[in-house]
């Protein structure tokens, strides 16, 4: 009896001093480091200035819907409609001015009373110093509102590494009959 009482008792304190360790040890997968030893110095602003060119029409469109509900086309605003897109970025607002990049995503109908999408958006840039770095783009655009549609950008990488802002889209040109559209993006991003 006495003997199974140690037992109980070491195999306790054992337990015990496990979970002690376990506590004070670091666990070894973090560390605080100071800015600078990514190399991050200043934060700064900058604007971006774009046009969007969402293409859903012709032969070869630049975004494609790629799911719907069984109800979609019931709904007037096209409820539970998914689109993938890649569609080009250019400084004017002519499709044959200057490619800067492209935007890359989803966006998808979701709600039922306007015609809003939630847009899950990379930009991904393509010239000159922002060449192979990214701003990802999340956020409710309500395609209707003919005024300035606000969007988080939540992140970035490349010379966009903590990037954090806002983007404004205004709808710039929209074919009644084809759907097809040219958006004015103005982004402002925090980034180092
Ligand atoms: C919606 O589409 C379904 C097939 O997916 C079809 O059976 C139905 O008639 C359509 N309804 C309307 C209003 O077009
Ligand atoms: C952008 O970067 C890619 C890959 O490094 C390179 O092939 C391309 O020529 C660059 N474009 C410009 C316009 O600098």
């Amino acid at each position: 009896m006495a003997k199974k009482l140690f037992t109980f008792l070491s195999s306790l304190t054992l337990i015990f001093l496990f979970t002690y360790l376990a506590a004070a040890k670091p666990t070894g997968f973090s560390r605080t480091l100071s800015p600078s030893s990514l190399g991050l110095r200043k934060e700064k602003l900058t604007h971006l200035h774009f046009y969007f060119h969402d293409t859903v029409s012709g032969r070869k469109p630049t975004a494609v819907k790629v799911a719907e509900a069984l109800m979609t086309n019931t709904s007037s605003t096209g409820f539970g409609k998914v689109s993938v897109a890649d569609d080009p970025l250019t400084t004017g607002p002519e499709l044959g001015s200057k490619l800067v990049g492209k935007a890359q995503g989803i966006y998808a109908s979701a709600a039922q009373d306007e015609t809003a999408l939630l847009m899950v958006l990379n930009f991904e840039f393509t010239e000159g110093k922002y060449n192979g770095s990214y701003l990802s783009l999340l956020g409710r655009n309500p395609i209707t509102n003919t005024g300035l549609r606000e969007m988080p950008i939540v992140g970035g990488s490349g010379l966009f590494r903590f990037a954090r802002g806002f983007a404004q889209a205004k709808t710039y040109t929209f074919d009644l009959k084809t759907s097809d559209a040219v958006v004015e993006y103005n982004i402002y991003v925090l980034h180092y």
